[in-house]
């Protein structure tokens, strides 16, 4: 540009508009592991059914729990919170995820209660940490193991870390929308800024001939904002059968298979009761309770 045309403009052009900070996505201020606890965790009713199943089984109280695969350890919180003798031992791989779980949820307990919580990095298949009366491994965590001898180990594991007369809880889906490739999704109220949002679950692949299955978790906000593959699990897809004889396998005497009952509208009532036999359904899950 030749120098003479840089003619001066008039101030009311030149001043500088203030400038508006664009509001962030709701994507970027949301933080995925409180919107996976608000979606698929109610620590209070998994407190609730493992005591009653343990309660049945045992005739006395658990005190000592073992979370394998503990993640944030909400529900090691949550059971330590849930009574003044209940004591929690958290194990996970994950660092950064354990680190958010102590900020966030332990952080958050009474002064007590904090107490009775130990966190621990480490690999569940090698046997770290105290005795527990009761352990479990809740969200199919356990799938990570996808062959046999694996899962077999890792139950024993689990049965030489319970004391004489433990238990096991932990849980499996199925039905027949388990295997297939499909999203569904459910809207979760949730505290602003971020406020309610959709949680979507994507059984992306399914190999019929290994069980392997690759799931994502993705969030969608009122922005139209989207967090996807916030969470991704490369699963082999165990069945109850299986699941049951590689426990005896490993040394657990008895499994029971604790199924959800249905409420009017045919959804599911949150009541378990032990059974040998059902109806095949869409979509199941089941608790199954291990004794030493
Ligand atoms: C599906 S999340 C479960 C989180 C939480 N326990 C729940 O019930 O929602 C699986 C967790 O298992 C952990 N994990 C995977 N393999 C593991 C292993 N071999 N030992 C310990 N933790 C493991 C991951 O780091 C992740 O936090």
């Amino acid at each position: 540009m030749p120098r003479s045309a840089r003619v001066r403009a008039p101030k009311s052009i030149t001043k500088k508009k203030p400038t508006r900070t664009p509001k962030p996505r709701l994507a970027d201020i949301a933080d995925r592991h409180a919107l996976y606890q608000a979606s698929v965790q109610v620590p209070e009713a998994d407190v609730e059914f493992f005591v009653r199943a343990f309660r049945k089984m045992r005739r006395r109280d658990p005190q000592l729990m073992r979370e394998d695969f503990c993640g944030t350890a909400y529900l090691s919180c949550s059971w330590a919170q849930s009574g003044p003798k209940r004591r929690a031992f958290g194990i996970d791989l994950d660092a950064p995820t354990l680190a958010w779980g102590r900020e966030h949820n332990l952080a958050a307990l009474s002064a007590a209660a904090r107490k009775r919580v130990e966190l621990l990095q480490g690999n569940v298949l090698d046997g770290l940490g105290p005795k527990s009366d009761l352990t479990c491994a809740l969200n199919f965590s356990y799938c990570v193991f996808k062959t046999r001898e694996l899962l077999r180990r890792y139950f024993e594991v689990v049965r030489e870390n319970l004391v004489a007369d433990g238990v096991f809880i932990t849980e499996i889906y199925g039905g027949t929308e388990a295997i297939i490739e499909i999203e569904d999704e459910r809207e979760v109220e949730f505290e602003r800024p971020v406020g309610d949002f959709t949680y979507r679950w994507d059984q992306a692949e399914y190999n019929p001939i290994t069980h392997d299955t690759l799931c994502h978790i993705h969030f969608d906000f009122r922005d139209g904002s989207k967090l996807e593959r916030a969470f991704t699990y490369d699963w082999r897809l165990w069945t109850v059968p299986e699941l049951r004889e590689l426990l005896r396998e490993a040394g657990f005497r008895e499994v029971e298979v604790w199924w959800e009952g249905v409420d009017e509208d045919g959804e599911g009532s949150g009541e378990f009761s032990p059974t040998e036999r059902e109806e095949n359904q869409e979509s199941w899950l089941v608790y199954l309770v291990a004794a030493k």
